[in-house]
């Protein structure tokens, strides 16, 4: 049976899925069951963490974080891929006593985060890769006991999981599952990890002809690096692609002074703007740490590092009004752990914000999706520009 604890039990309960509140019924829950089955597994080895030790991947919405502390832990060092998910934690802390300053939050997922960790806790991520790339620098920065508790629903879960994490370290069990959860154990960092070379981030040097036209690139190719957590990998997707055919019907250099890749996943698009728009300012945002800092090495490695701005930021929250005469979006299609499409139309209303007047909003999405009435809502008059049974491509321009 689990033990109760008053403390935690207060802290979980006070938690909200921010920026909601918790009352929308089909909305998320700010606790799930991995948290509180992670909490269980490591309660023994939170009770007597010293600090440094203890450190949270993936929370959601900070039971982990907070949980963690609760449960005696001197101090926590988190990093969190998503931006929303670090600030609801943050929102989240102000509610508990004597939290806020016994946790540091860290952008970037390296040793900053991770030297030294005797016990890191993680959500586990639903793509192999960014499971492959945390496991491998936890096995390499971590200290040589440390213990990986990685926990996630059962119906997200495979065994090519406890496969992946066998690779970076020699011990991997799994715990019984508990409700529709279970978490997975490993420990004993293997010495190849220690030293031997990464797999993450992958470059490759991609030659499609949609991409190379849309970048002026007569000869070559663009080549793009990619974590394993950023969309699609080092390949082109097939809606990028498909948004990419449509550029010779894109604003003309003359008119362009600042383009925004929105979402930029690993920056392909920011490239492509920065080559065609030798004269503009290019912004990449993304609210993934994993893009934002592949779309920076993938515009250093296309040679337009000086003219390509990255932030790491929650559907475009913080980019300026009226500062974009184009913006090129294929919006994401889950919004965290749901699939929703909330962010796809907070980005729309992004978009209509930062557009200068007749400027256009260059946009591709699933057919299904029929997104046209609310583009014309959040930017202005919209075109269907091209179609085909799976993606569409509208131009909306900004009244
Ligand atoms: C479909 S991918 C497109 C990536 C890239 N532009 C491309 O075409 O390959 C959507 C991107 O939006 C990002 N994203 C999802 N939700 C977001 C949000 N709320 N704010 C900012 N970016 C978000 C994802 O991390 C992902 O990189």
């Amino acid at each position: 049976m689990t033990p109760t604890d008053p403390g935690l039990d207060a802290v979980l309960g006070s938690l909200v899925p921010w920026p909601d509140d918790g009352s929308r019924a089909d909305g998320p829950v700010a606790v799930d069951a991995t948290d509180r089955l992670l909490l269980d597994e490591a309660r023994d080895r939170l009770a007597t963490a010293g600090p440094g030790d203890v450190v949270v991947l993936g929370d959601r919405f900070g039971a982990l974080t907070l949980g963690a502390l609760a449960l005696g832990a001197a101090d926590v060092r988190v990093h969190t891929d998503a931006v929303d998910a670090e600030r609801a934690l943050l929102a989240n802390a102000e509610g508990v006593d004597r939290a806020r300053d016994r946790f540091s939050v860290h952008t970037a997922l390296g040793p900053d985060v991770l030297a030294g960790a005797r016990t890191v806790l993680l959500q586990l991520p639903k793509s192999l890769a960014e499971l492959t790339e945390v496991a491998e620098l936890v096995a390499r920065h971590a200290a040589g006991d440390v213990v990986l508790l990685a926990g996630g629903r059962l119906k997200h879960m495979s065994r090519t999981m406890n496969e992946v994490l066998g690779a970076s370290f020699a011990d991997v069990r799994a715990t019984l599952a508990r409700g529709k959860s279970r978490a997975l154990v490993a420990a004993g960092p293997r010495a190849e990890r220690r030293d031997g070379p990464l797999t993450y981030p992958v470059t490759a040097r991609l030659a499609d002809r949609e991409l190379l036209a849309a970048a002026r690139i007569v000869d070559g190719g663009v080549d793009v690096v990619a974590h394993g957590a950023a969309f699609a990998g080092a390949s082109l997707d097939h809606g990028t692609r498909f948004l990419l055919s449509t550029a010779d019907r894109w604003p003309p250099a003359d008119r362009v002074r600042d383009a925004v890749d929105l979402g930029s996943g690993t920056g392909l698009l920011a490239v492509v703007l920065a080559r065609r728009y030798p004269d503009a300012r290019v912004v990449a945002t993304d609210r993934s740490a994993a893009a934002v800092a592949s779309t920076r090495a993938t515009a250093a490695a296309g040679g337009v590092a000086d003219r390509v701005i990255t932030t790491r930021d929650d559907a475009g929250g913080g980019l300026p009004g009226a500062s974009a005469d184009v913006v090129l979006l294929n919006p994401p299609f889950h919004d965290r752990a749901a699939v929703r499409t909330d962010a796809a139309h907070r980005m729309f209303a992004t978009a209509g914000r930062v557009l200068r007047p007749g400027g256009e909003l260059w946009c591709v999405f699933n057919t299904r999706l029929r997104y046209r009435p609310a583009l014309e809502r959040a930017v202005g008059p919209t075109e269907h520009v091209a179609q085909d049974p799976r993606f569409t491509v509208t131009r909306s321009v900004r009244g």
